[in-house]
């Protein structure tokens, strides 16, 4: 064992830290890296990447955790509690598959499998290891969402009537199946966060477009219902010159809008009628004389990262999620599998797989 890797286990162990190593040192891995590391949960125990400059500058820039170029070198040299995987989709399976038979509990990029069949054979392994897998749709628990989820669940919203999601962005990513794949994940882990019932639709519809001839979808629509019959509609778009992620849930009584992208992923509410009584909600919301009465939440990119790590070393500690681990994760794969079959079939609806894992449904 080298110095870098003796020093990492004595911080972790003074502190009572979970020991995490990131797989996979680009864009999300350093993001991720970067918040594991200022969190007090955590210990960052090592980097691994086969690029050897990358990781190496990003162990530099982050205290020297110790660095390697493949997990298995990782997992024969530090003790480690959990691995974060942060590879491009393709190996993403395989290395979360490791990290499970491995005894680690793990974190997977999002979505969590590009199936809803690899997403159960994960989930599987990770129950009978006895060990925590959760998927990182960082959203799901930022200050805002959980507001979101408060007012939903707490009925002051009304009858739900309808709910709108946009997300879009500016650049297809070659590592996806498509812009499904892509860009919905994160937006149907909100829903199924905060929706009473969850993602609970029995099918959907679905149709996308490839203006540009990638050779894969870049733009698409997703038409569900909610389970009181009110329709949901999903709109994604890589090729658009803004980039946008909205979840308007319009209730018989208020109406909200989450914006992901403004400052402080703002959450705003109005009467759905103009005179409907908005005394449900606390003073402060009550008091704004605007017509959309707006609060903020300090959730920037990297502070939605910083709830998630603390929601999973919670899971890990209090034992919560060994026995279904991250049944939403796997809802969202189930209408991801559906809507790939519905474009297959030019928007027929599709029916949605409820998950099932060893034999029995995965409970929420
Ligand atoms: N960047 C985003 O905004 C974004 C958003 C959502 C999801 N994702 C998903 O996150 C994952 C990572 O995306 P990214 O943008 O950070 O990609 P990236 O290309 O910036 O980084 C991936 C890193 O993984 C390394 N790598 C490749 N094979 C590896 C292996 N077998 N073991 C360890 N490391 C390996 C590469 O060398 C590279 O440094 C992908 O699955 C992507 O689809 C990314």
């Amino acid at each position: 064992m080298n110095a870098d890797a003796e020093k990492s286990i004595g911080r972790a162990a003074e502190a009572g830290r979970l020991g995490i190593a990131v797989i996979g040192a680009g864009v999300r891995g350093s993001r991720l890296a970067r918040t594991l590391q200022e969190s007090r949960d955590w210990n960052l125990a090592a980097i691994c990447d086969p690029d050897a400059m990358r990781a190496a500058e990003l162990s530099r820039k982050l205290g020297g955790a110790p660095h390697f170029g493949t997990i298995d070198e990782a997992l024969d040299c530090v003790p480690l509690d959990t691995v974060a995987v942060a590879t491009p989709l393709r190996f993403v399976h395989g290395t979360a598959m490791t990290a499970l038979r491995a005894g680690k509990h793990a974190l997977v990029e999002r979505p969590l499998a590009d199936s809803l069949e690899r997403g159960l054979e994960l989930v599987a392994e990770a129950q009978s290891n006895s060990v925590v897998l959760m998927a990182n749709h960082a959203h799901s628990f930022t200050p805002a969402v959980q507001h979101l989820r408060t007012l939903t669940l707490s009925g002051s919203l009304g009858e739900l009537l309808f709910v709108d999601v946009v997300r879009t962005g500016t650049l297809p990513d070659p590592a996806q199946r498509d812009v499904f794949w892509d860009l919905a994940p994160e937006s149907l882990a909100i829903l199924d966060r905060v929706l009473p019932e969850g993602l609970n639709s029995r099918e959907v519809s679905a149709f996308g477009g490839d203006p540009l001839g990638t050779g894969r979808d870049c733009v698409g629509h997703v038409n569900f219902r909610l389970g009181n019959d009110a329709l949901a509609h999903l709109y994604v778009n890589r090729l658009s010159c803004v980039i946008r992620h909205q979840v308007v849930i319009a209730g018989s009584r208020l109406t909200v809008l989450w914006d992901g992208m403004r400052p402080g992923n703002q959450l705003s509410v109005v009467a759905s009628k103009p005179g409907w009584d908005t005394g449900t909600l606390p003073g402060h919301w009550r008091e704004s004389r605007q017509p959309w009465n707006t609060e903020s939440f300090p959730a920037a990119i990297h502070g939605q990262e910083t709830h998630l790590v603390a929601e999973f070393a919670r899971r890990i500690r209090e034992a919560d999620g060994l026995a279904s681990p991250d049944a939403s994760a796997l809802r969202v794969l189930a209408m991801l599998d559906a809507v790939a079959v519905s474009c297959s079939r030019e928007g027929m609806a599709s029916p949605v797989q409820p998950p099932v894992a060893a034999g029995k449904a995965v409970k929420p």
